[in-house]
């Protein structure tokens, strides 16, 4: 959350600010900021809301070389004008900008700062407070940021800016992502790469507890200690245009139909040379080793961990159990002899699934990280790292990260299965490959989808989603994506559950929708339905080609069994996409939301 960026060189650097911020406002936008620095000293302009409202308080006359920017996922403090950043000295010497939450903020505050009249509610002033009463006390700038970042706890990515020294950005990293990037004449800072990929895609990564001095022509990184660190940089193998919205309205309908292209890449990418799928040995090994394996996920990557744990059990035969990080961080259950975590981030930074990696880390247990971001902190902090290979993913709602995810742990699954039992059920290869037709087929109906969230969506208040076994899985992914973007309420049921109690939430005309992809139960969804028809909702039956009865509303094309959430979640993505869109909300941007939760 919040998302951080700097410039030194010879342009102006206005314009590169507010475009870096614009690519991070994935990451909040409920506030947002910039600071100046030039001959005549700091300028700040801030303004509550998004950078295109910032960009109108921005004063165009003013030009500089150097400047840090900030957009804000507000933590301490609401979203107002005065908490937003970049926040300044008493004095006005030092400006700072920061993502991460400081946790021993009050006791610094009333250890230190007593006698310094705060302007803002944020953690983060007191950050710049404590470096001008060092450098008052007679300590350089640097040595100024550097005590001060030693009395911290918590995490932060930082880059500060000083008065007096009109050709250094001082930057520090613990726990929140943070990139120098290195041009030449020129140097940025920036929280993701994608921010400053116009510029350059050289980038050196920072690791915890480093600090950096930032010129135009050099860099210099120190550890917290002050021992100098060489660090090669490494090449953004990211594409411009893979971070651009194209012909598409919104990213997150450009990532549903990415889907298709995802799912090869994913093939590809597992492939061996002898065409067979294939993971890092090492990996194969640890999960030989398991005698269980514990999933630990937020939210979308939480469902796909509820997806994963059929693959890993059915094929490769291993007892999985499935938790939400932020619970299991302070409520572990009883852990077997032999366990292996996979943890499964399309971030790679999610805070609440870092406080469980890092527990797992401390007991000594193996932790294997499934992301779409190479050298994100989950990726980095655990023993191993598959790849979701889907490319960056920008509107807040996850879409393709969450199939990516279930492609990803049905290729472990089968390798998994393949090398324990010489041979497999399943030719996961050749069926993630129809999948990947199916896909293309199932986005071929979007009007359909269009007019079904017409139907159902356009006046309603709340909306169900039931489904048994698999579909159930993916109910509740439904049911996160079209209350997280059209704010209508929306849950996920078992469909045996119903009887036991939501079903008393059923009224004349409730849309309840209803997945039955799986053949096994079939029979048992179809009299769930007729439960809540007799009650008086409207459903709206989702089935799979060969499971279809009459009335079904949308007919998926077949794919293997296990293989649906794959194929089944996706008219689920554009009805949620098109009620939102009907209902004039922010489709990519949703409130109270951020795309990188690093809070806890
Ligand atoms: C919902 C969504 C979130 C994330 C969750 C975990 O559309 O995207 O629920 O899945 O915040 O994020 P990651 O996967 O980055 O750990």
């Amino acid at each position: 959350m919040c998302g951080i960026v700097g410039y030194i060189g010879t342009d102006d650097s206005k314009e590169i600010l507010l475009r870096g911020l614009e690519k991070l406002e994935y990451r909040g936008y409920d506030s947002a900021g910039i600071a100046l620095l030039n001959q005549e000293g700091i300028h700040i302009f801030k303004e509550k809301g998004r950078i295109q409202d910032l960009r109108r308080v921005v004063d165009p006359a003013i030009q500089a070389g150097v400047g840090i920017g900030h957009t804000r996922w507000a933590t301490h403090g609401k979203p107002s004008k005065t908490n937003a950043h970049p926040h300044q000295s008493a004095s006005g010497r030092f400006v700072i900008v920061h993502n991460g939450v400081i946790e021993n903020y009050e006791q610094l505050k009333n250890e230190y700062l007593a006698d310094v009249p705060l302007q803002s509610d944020t953690d983060t002033e007191v950050v710049v407070q404590l470096v001008e009463r060092f450098a008052n006390e007679g300590l350089p700038a640097f040595d100024a940021f550097r005590r001060t970042l030693r009395l911290l706890k918590g995490s932060y990515a930082f880059a500060l800016l000083d008065k007096e020294d009109k050709g250094t950005i001082y930057v520090a990293k613990n726990k929140s992502p943070l990139l120098v990037g290195l041009g030449d004449g020129f140097k940025v800072v920036a929280s993701d790469a994608m921010a400053m990929l116009q510029l350059t895609n050289q980038f050196v990564e920072l690791m915890d507890q480093e600090t950096v001095i930032v010129r135009k022509d050099h860099i210099e990184i120190y550890a917290l200690d002050g021992t100098k660190i060489e660090r090669k940089p490494f090449t953004a193998q990211l594409d411009a245009s893979d971070i651009e919205k194209g012909t598409y309205p919104h990213y997150m309908l450009k990532e549903i139909e990415e889907q298709p292209l995802v799912i090869r890449k994913i093939i590809q990418a597992y492939r061996n040379e002898r065409g067979e799928l294939a993971v890092d040995p090492e990996i194969q090994r640890a999960l030989h080793e398991a005698d269980r394996i514990y999933i630990i996920a937020c939210g979308t990557s939480y469902h796909a961990g509820l997806v994963g744990k059929h693959y890993l059990e059915k094929l490769a035969k291993i007892p999985v159990e499935v938790h939400l990080s932020s619970e299991f961080a302070y409520q572990m259950p009883l852990i077997s002899e032999k366990p292996l975590f996979i943890f499964i981030s399309q971030s790679g930074e999610t805070a609440d699934s870092r406080a469980v990696l890092v527990k797992v880390k401390e007991l000594g247990y193996p932790a294997l990280t499934i992301t779409n971001v190479p050298g994100s902190t989950l990726s980095r902090e655990a023993d191993y790292t598959l790849l979701l290979h889907a490319g960056p993913e920008i509107a807040v709602a996850s879409t393709k990260a969450y199939t990516a995810q279930l492609a990803v742990l049905a290729v472990l699954a089968e390798v998994i299965a393949k090398s324990r039992s010489r041979q497999s059920g399943v030719d996961m290869a050749r069926e993630l490959g129809i999948v990947a037709n199916a896909m293309e087929t199932v986005c071929g109906s979007k009007d359909e989808f269009e007019q079904i969230a017409r139907e159902y969506l356009d006046s309603a208040q709340n909306a169900f989603f039931i489904g048994r076994t698999l579909d159930y899985a993916v109910c509740l992914e439904g049911a996160l994506k079209l209350k997280e973007i059209s704010y209508i309420h929306a849950e996920g049921f078992a469909a045996g559950e119903l009887k036991h109690g939501p079903i008393a939430l059923i009224e004349d005309g409730t849309p309840v929708f209803a997945l039955a992809t799986q053949a096994r139960v079939n029979l048992n969804i179809r009299g769930n339905v007729k439960e809540v028809v007799a009650r008086g909702a409207n459903p709206c039956i989702i089935s799979m080609d060969g499971l279809a009865q009459d009335g079904d509303r949308f007919i998926l094309p077949e794919v293997h069994p296990l293989l649906t959430p794959l194929i089944s979640v996706i008219p689920l993505q554009y009805i949620a996409y098109y009620a939102a869109l009907h209902r004039g909300c922010d489709v990519d941007k949703p409130r109270n939301l951020a795309k990188s939760v690093t809070v806890e």
